[in-house]
This record gives C-alpha cells, sequence and structure tokens, in this order.
C-alpha cells in the first residue's frame, strides 16, 4: 500500500499514463453531410495531433481506444473501413513513430482480425518494441470485461496446474495478468463527444484515474483541447483513500 508521501509525488501535476475514447466521428461527419466514414478519416489526423502534443507535453503512456468488442455491431461496410483504416495506418506510419521513439503495442483479441491485420500489428509491435520514447497503446477489438475474462483464464489455469493456490490471488496477482498490468494505471481519462460513460474501457485500471468529459468532438480535438484537460487534471487533488490533511502533511514532510 503507497503512503501519502509516495502519492504525492511533485510529478503527479502531469499525468504519466492518458487514457482516451476517441468519440464523436461519425457526429462529426453528420453535421456536415458526409458518410460516417469521412469522420473516421478525420479523426487519424487528430490522433496525429494528439500522440504529437502528448509527447511534447512529456506523457510517457498514451493509451487510445480504436475500437471496441461492441463495435462489430456497427454495418459492416463501417467495420471494414475502419479496420482497412488501421492497416494503412500501420503499414505506412510504423516506419515514423520508430522514427520518433515511439514503442507501439495493441491490447484486445487480436484472434478476431483478419491474418494480414494480424500480421501487420505484430510487425509493428516488433519493430519499435526497444523504442524508449512515448508508449503507444492502441485498444483494439478491446473491452474492459474481456480483459478481466482473460485474466481469469489465466489464473484458473495456473490453479489447474497447481502452480497457484486460491489463498495467493490478490489484487496485484490480478492485475499482473491484465493487458496493462505492467504499466502504471491510467492518470487521466478523456472522453470526447459529450458522452459521459466507460463503454467497457480499462474497467480495472480506471478504478482511481481522474475523468474528464467534453463535448469536442473527436476530429476537432487538437493540442489546445489536450491542454484544457491537463490544466483539469493539474487542479485535481488525487487522494487515493487518503484525507486531504493527510496529503498536506505529507508534502511538507
Ligand atoms: C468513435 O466515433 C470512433 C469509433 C468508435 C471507432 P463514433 O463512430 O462512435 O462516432 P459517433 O459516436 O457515432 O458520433
Ligand atoms: C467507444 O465508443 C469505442 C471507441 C471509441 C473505440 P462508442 O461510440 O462505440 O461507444 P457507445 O456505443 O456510444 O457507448
Ligand atoms: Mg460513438
Amino acid at each position: 500500500m503507497r503512503t501519502p508521501s509516495e502519492l504525492m509525488k511533485p510529478s503527479s501535476k502531469l499525468p504519466r499514463h492518458l487514457a482516451v475514447i476517441m468519440d464523436g466521428n461519425g457526429r462529426w461527419a453528420r453535421q456536415r453531410f458526409l458518410p460516417r466514414v469521412a469522420g473516421h478519416r478525420a479523426g487519424v489526423d487528430a490522433l496525429h495531433k494528439i500522440v504529437k502534443h502528448a509527447m511534447k507535453r512529456g506523457i510517457e503512456i498514451l493509451t487510445l481506444f480504436a475500437f471496441s468488442s461492441e463495435n462489430w455491431r456497427r454495418p459492416s461496410y463501417e467495420v471494414s473501413y475502419l479496420l482497412d483504416l488501421f492497416l494503412n495506418m500501420l503499414e505506412n506510419e510504423t516506419q515514423k513513430l520508430h522514427e520518433q521513439g515511439i514503442q507501439l503495442r495493441i491490447i484486445g483479441d487480436c484472434s478476431q482480425f483478419n491474418e494480414k491485420l494480424q500480421a501487420q500489428m505484430a510487425q509493428a509491435q516488433d519493430f519499435t518494441s526497444r523504442n524508449k520514447g512515448l508508449k503507444l497503446v492502441i485498444a483494439a477489438n478491446y473491452g474492459g470485461q474481456w480483459d478481466l475474462t482473460q485474466a481469469m483464464r489465466k489464473i484458473g489455469e495456473e490453479l489447474e496446474r497447481g502452480t497457484l493456490s486460491s489463498a495467493n490471488i490478490s489484487a496485484e496477482l490480478i492485475n499482473a495478468r491484465l493487458s496493462l498490468g505492467d504499466l502504471p494505471p491510467p492518470d487521466l481519462f478523456i472522453r470526447t463527444s459529450g458522452e459521459q460513460r466507460i463503454s467497457n474501457f480499462l474497467l480495472w485500471d480506471l478504478a482511481y484515474t481522474e475523468l474528464y468529459f467534453t463535448e469536442v468532438l473527436w476530429p476537432d480535438f487538437n493540442e489546445v483541447e489536450l491542454d484544457k484537460a491537463l490544466v483539469f487534471f493539474s487542479g485535481r487533488e488525487r487522494r487515493f483513500g487518503c484525507t486531504s490533511e493527510q496529503l498536506e502533511e505529507s508534502s511538507y514532510a
């Protein structure tokens, strides 16, 4: 258990880990009498801006929700478009990510994607795996419930093999088996487009994350909007169950 003084690090005014639900592409397109997929195309430009600006601001980990385990329910044309967009980005931009020192990680049930996309995902992750700059995590066919389920399955297998006993199951042990188990949890969560829900994103990992919601639609989200969210974050007092007084005392200690 971390002590109040450990929780009050000077650097805690800037999120180390930022998680974003990039929402509102369809509405952005509809406002312009364009097909929904034009919104996804415009969303890619916003994504570039935000990756660059997050690096400029010194964020260490950026986790982006690109495609949820529920998004398969959309019209097949839209699903195909999104997957093609993903494939094209991996094909065309892995080298650029590498040159910027970005380490790419993809979380989610990739087994549901076609072989070509799976191969490209594996190649891009491998190619950038030794980079020391921004950790860019893309959640694709990701669901928080899926993540917890696969962690539970691993634990079940360990119990069956006899390498784990139920008395040793702890929050730390579960955490270590989740997709982001080796990383600090998100400090700040942003959802664009006015929706105020988690939509099966990082259910476990968001336990103590500061939540920021903005009406801005994802294709309009830019450097200024990200800075607004960072200012919001810098004004929060993160108590992690402690009292304000404890945190103040420990910051003078
Ligand atoms: C987010 O925008 C992108 C994905 C889910 C892939 P939406 O497509 O959900 O946009 P809205 O919510 O319909 O406006
Ligand atoms: C969440 O957005 C998923 C992504 C942004 C990838 P949705 O637009 O799919 O969420 P709901 O359906 O409105 O909750
Ligand atoms: Mg949406």
